[in-house]
């Protein structure tokens, strides 16, 4: 999901927002062009003097201080012990698979960004794809074993919308026929139970993106989540052309570093983070409290016992809707209102992997309908709330 459009107003503040309008949340203009994100920056000010430091001290890149400084202050936010930053998330699960050596065949999700399965190409994997589950949209683990061979490694499931996988049983059908868990959670970031316990630490490794259009986003970036010190080394040397020192390199690693620029704006967002995901929080609620009046519109279920980081908001088009997923995307559009389709098409009918066994359709009849039926609504921090009732209106005109 990385080419979406759209530009943050310079109106736009960080202020908390409340559920009733007020004048830092009236829309700008009735028409005006309303996207499915935008993304969420700092204060310029605040950044200036960040910028500062990185000319100062000539250090751009290569582990310099504000990667040292952000990847701590980002194990720590998130609740986990070691995290190695990355110029993307693509590269981050390329690297992640080498880092665990995997090759053969890969359990996954069709419902997903591509990159996920690309990542398994990029390493001469073949994917191998099992349907998903009607409620949560993840991997169902109930067809996981069925779809498991002789020349099976891992599984790469992705928490979908940030909404997690049954990581618990994911993890029994892992041991049991010894294979390896690596998470696509690129839409996860600071997703945990209420006791604080993250997502992000299951499996044996999880891959985070900060792409502009995600939750907490460093323009670009992102990071795997590693269980050791030893693993983190590995990737570390990985994501450096394999480099070791001067004189040994041990692996053909690729160049998947973050830079000094990106790690500033990621340790200044961290500052923001909670604030805007409370924004989001609210969004997510109007939304719900709107829908339940509108037949034919359904929202996914609440996340309860979770903190959940709202950086979606998925609604099912069902049948006793008036117009079909795609008729409501156009009708929005019209109305100047960019909602996405996000998954569709599935990855598994891109022309890379329709060839495949397990990309037929008969095979993912889930996957298939939540393909046509699902609309991402626009969701993001400081989303106006003028702007939000133009959604919601429009949608509701439709009936
Ligand atoms: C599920 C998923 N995986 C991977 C990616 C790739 O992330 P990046 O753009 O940081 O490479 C994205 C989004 O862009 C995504 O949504």
């Amino acid at each position: 999901m990385s080419a979406v459009p759209g530009q943050r107003r310079p109106d736009q503040r960080d202020e908390p927002s409340t559920l009733v309008e007020s004048d830092a949340t009236r829309s700008v203009s009735a028409k005006a062009p309303i996207y499915v994100t935008q993304p969420h920056l700092p204060p310029f000010e605040e950044f200036v003097p960040l910028l500062r430091r990185i000319w100062d001290s000539k250090q751009l890149t290569n582990g310099g201080p504000f990667h040292q400084e952000f990847e701590s202050a980002l194990a720590a936010y998130l609740g986990v012990n070691h995290i190695a930053l990355f110029a993307n998330a693509t590269l981050a699960l390329v690297t992640a698979l080498q880092a665990m050596r995997i090759s053969g065949e890969v359990i996954t999700t069709p419902y997903s960004f591509v990159a996920t399965s690309h990542s398994l190409l990029w390493n001469g994997i073949r994917p191998v794809f099992v349907d998903i589950d009607p409620e949560t949209l993840n991997i169902d683990p109930l067809k996981i074993e069925a779809a498991i061979t002789p020349h099976t490694t891992a599984i790469m499931p992705v928490h979908c919308y940030g909404r997690p996988c049954d990581v618990e049983q994911i993890q029994r059908i892992a041991d049991t026929y010894n294979l390896k868990v690596i998470y696509d959670a690129a839409h996860a970031f600071g997703v945990e139970t209420v006791a604080g316990h993250s997502v992000l630490r299951h499996g044996d490794l999880s891959v985070l993106s900060f792409h502009a259009t995600k939750v907490f986003n460093t323009f670009e970036g992102g990071a795997i989540i590693c269980p050791d010190a030893k693993t983190k080394l590995r990737i570390d040397q990985l994501k450096n052309f394999g480099i070791v020192d001067e004189v040994t390199v041990v692996a053909p690693g690729i160049n998947g570093k973050m830079s000094e620029f990106n790690a500033a704006l990621g340790l200044l967002q961290l500052q923001h983070i909670d604030t805007a995901l409370q924004q989001r929080s609210e969004v997510d609620q109007r939304y719900r409290q709107h829908f339940r009046e509108i037949a034919g519109i359904a929202c996914l279920p609440a996340a309860a016992d979770l903190r959940h980081n709202y950086s979606y908001f998925p609604v099912v088009v069902n049948k006793d809707f008036p117009l079909t997923r795609d008729q409501l995307y156009s009708r929005l559009r019209d109305e100047g209102i960019y909602a996405r389709r996000y998954f569709y098409p599935l990855i598994s009918a891109f022309p890379m992997y329709r060839g495949l066994a397990s990309a037929a359709p008969a095979n993912l009849p889930v996957a298939t309908s939540a393909a046509q039926r699902i609309l991402c609504l626009p969701i993001y921090a400081g989303l106006p709330v003028a702007d939000q009732m133009r959604v919601i209106d429009v949608i509701r005109s439709c009936r």
